[in-house]
């Protein structure tokens, strides 16, 4: 009845039909290689019990109360030294936004940067939260390939060439579909053409803290903060339930217009959140609780790579992460995964198929798999299961 009244851009982000079968599939019984979740083992119950009594003890009524919108000082505080001293970035607590989980910073630089049928430019595969938070702003979204080692740089500079893209949207650090991180080369060329193209870079980096292997990379926006827009989260590293992240934004006048953006939608991100947020931060080594988490998803992520190699015909690739929570398989080209994904799901076992992350809605080869919600011998069990069927 109340069809005629949507506007375009409503109508324009329909709900994701991968997310509901998927939720039409995922039983008690179900084997889910599906979703993003962390471990819920890896979250610090006791911990933040503590820092809650605390904080309500310390600043009583303060933590109930509205406040700013740009966040906690003292969080966005530590937020700063964080990133200067594990990154050398030079930035100030005001040049921090704390949001409602990075998904909001999504929604806001959608918000504030596009106008209808402004290119944008991300990567194929892309994070489909991305894809549907530019989406409402009905965007004309160019897709850059992705490739082992990042982007395809010739594709990128044609796409800043020809149609100068408002931002690029970029997960340089274990990728979300694909668990990809880019090689130093490929950050290098991404930053010296967005650079030379006067394009603005948006950073998206949830995953950067979980690396099980090799070294971190840092940001490519570290040497450039000026022309970028970095996005953090402390959902993969603390809990996902206090939805808060930040974004780091520089140049003043952007940063006020987002801060509007912000304040229209929610006024303030939880400020209880924060406050808790914080005392946990300052009272606990978060470096010795992330390390565990790396040791938990390195050990699952190598059992899934074992199983794939046991159980996965030769003819389907994958790609083998160094940190982060997916991996991404590759059927033979003719073959579908939303076919699979029927067939699979009546033997309990679910994933995505790769559909959602590609912007022209083509009926994929591809699949991502999420190692870190499983534990060791269900993650065997199911990719036993999914390479029987596969067979
Ligand atoms: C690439 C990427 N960006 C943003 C988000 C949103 O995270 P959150 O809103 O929990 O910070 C996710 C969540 O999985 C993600 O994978």
């Amino acid at each position: 009845m109340f069809e005629e009244k949507i506007s375009e851009r409503s109508l324009a982000t329909p709900p994701s039909f991968i997310r509901s079968i998927l939720k039409a599939t995922e039983q008690e019984q179900t084997i889910s290689f599906a979703g993003g979740l962390p471990n819920p083992i890896s979250f610090p119950q006791e911990a933040i019990k503590e820092s809650t009594n605390r904080v309500i003890d310390t600043f009583g009524a303060k933590v109930f109360q509205y406040a700013a919108t740009a966040g906690l000082l003292p969080l966005r505080e530590y937020i700063c030294n964080r990133l200067h001293t594990k990154y050398q970035m030079e930035i100030q607590p005001d040049d921090i936004l704390i949001t409602t989980g990075s998904q909001q910073a999504l929604d806001l630089i959608g918000k504030v940067f596009i106008n209808k049928g402004d290119v944008v430019a991300l990567e194929k595969p892309g994070y489909l939260g991305a894809i549907q938070a530019f989406s409402q702003y009905q965007p004309d979204l160019h897709a850059i390939t992705l490739e082992e080692d990042g982007m395809d740089i010739n594709e990128l500079e044609q796409v800043l060439k020809d149609k100068a893209p408002k931002f690029l949207y970029v997960i340089p650090n274990y990728q979300n579909p694909t668990g990809i991180s880019y090689s130093d080369e490929k950050r290098n060329q991404v930053l010296s053409l967005v650079q030379q193209y006067s394009c603005i870079l948006v950073e998206d980096d949830p995953y950067g803290e979980l690396c099980f292997e090799g070294t971190p990379k840092g940001y490519i926006s570290a040497k450039a903060p000026q022309g970028s827009i970095l996005l953090g989260t402390f959902s993969k590293t603390v809990t996902p339930g206090m939805r808060l992240g930040y974004m780091i934004v520089c140049e003043e006048g952007l940063r006020k217009r987002l801060n509007t953006a912000k304040e229209a939608a929610d006024l303030h991100s939880n400020i209880f959140s924060q406050y808790i947020l914080w005392d946990y931060l300052s009272h606990n080594d978060i470096e010795v609780h992330v390390e565990k988490i790396r040791m938990l998803y390195k050990e699952q992520c190598a059992t899934m790579l074992s199983a794939m190699k046991t159980y996965f015909p030769k003819n389907v690739s994958f790609t083998r992460p160094t940190g982060g929570m997916f991996l991404w398989a590759t059927l033979p080209q003719e073959q579908s995964s939303l076919e699979l994904f029927g067939r699979a799901s009546k033997e309990n076992v679910v994933f995505v198929p790769g559909n959602p992350f590609y912007t022209d809605g083509r009926d994929a080869n591809t699949m991502r798999l999420n190692y870190t919600n499983s534990s060791c011998e269900t993650i065997t069990e199911g990719i036993r299961r999914l390479g029987q069927l596969m067979n």
